[in-house]
């Protein structure tokens, strides 16, 4: 299995995944203090720069790689054509780095589609000088009142919001065992309003990652076959529902052996 290139998101990502201004701020303000006064702060998966932009516009020393150029194509562009900072296009994996290189390493929303991720920890550990910090938000979705019965019709067609590499702390913990030392910064709380109308044009439009394992004819039954369910059980399909989300970041130190 290999890492989940978003080249064909390119286009849409940030009309689907941006948050709202004031959210991003907090999470900047949270992630600058990490950072702020290292020398070179490496984001593996950087994507169109969501996470790296507003980093760079608060002085932040940012080093971005991606798998997908297109995904770093946007993220120029997103700057007004020019690269602000330094970007690679290279893998997580097998980091085109010298060891102790950075001062930290940033991973948002990266390694649930690493299925090698533990080759992508151990090579952030190795880039890290002494001192450096690793960065990390899983990410994953806001189950909505609905989302468990989505998932029970989805099953029943063989499709899975699987995926490849760890959504997990625990998981990651355990990996690392003493190599790191784990903290939580603060979490951000925010509320997300969605329908289920919404839910499915994402899941036609293919717009999530898990979704390309799976064909649009495939997408289209299993949406078919919701929306059949919605009209038995009574589901308005455009009634909203508010759901919170909250952003965790957790800071892995590594200990001197
Ligand atoms: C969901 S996006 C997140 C982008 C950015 N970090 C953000 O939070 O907006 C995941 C990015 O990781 C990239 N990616 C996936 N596997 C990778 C790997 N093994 N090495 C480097 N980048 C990878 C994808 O191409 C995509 O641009």
């Amino acid at each position: 299995m290999t890492s989940m290139s978003f080249a064909r998101a390119a286009a849409y990502y940030d009309a689907t995944r941006a948050l709202p201004e004031q959210v991003s701020d907090q999470v900047c303000t949270l992630l600058a203090a990490e950072l702020a006064g290292r020398r070179r702060c490496l984001e593996i998966g950087v994507g169109t720069g969501r996470i790296a932009l507003p980093l760079h516009d608060r002085g932040i020393a940012v080093l971005g790689l991606d798998l997908a150029r297109p995904m770093l194509e946007q993220l120029v562009a997103n700057a007004g054509g020019r690269a602000p900072f330094p970007v690679l296009v290279g893998d997580a994996t097998r980091l085109p780095l010298a060891t102790a290189s950075c001062d930290a390493v940033v991973a948002c929303h990266v390694l649930h589609l690493v299925p090698d991720w533990p080759s992508a920890i151990d090579e952030a550990l190795r880039v890290l000088a002494p001192g450096g910090v690793l960065l990390v938000d899983f990410g994953g979705g806001i189950p909505a009142p609905w989302s468990g019965a989505l998932s029970r019709i989805a099953a029943a067609h063989d499709v899975t919001d699987r995926r490849p590499g760890t959504s997990d702390p625990d998981e990651l913990g355990g990996y690392l065992g003493r190599r790191a030392a784990q903290r939580a910064l603060p979490e951000v709380s925010f509320p997300v309003t969605r329908t289920l109308a919404t839910d499915l044009d994402n899941w036609e439009q293919q717009i999530f990652s898990w979704t390309w394992n799976y064909s649009p004819e495939q997408m289209k039954v299993v949406c078919d076959d919701i929306r059949r369910w919605a009209l038995e059980v009574g589901r308005d399909l455009h009634e909203p529902a508010t759901m919170q989300r909250s952003i965790r970041w957790l800071a892995y130190e590594p200990v001197a052996p």
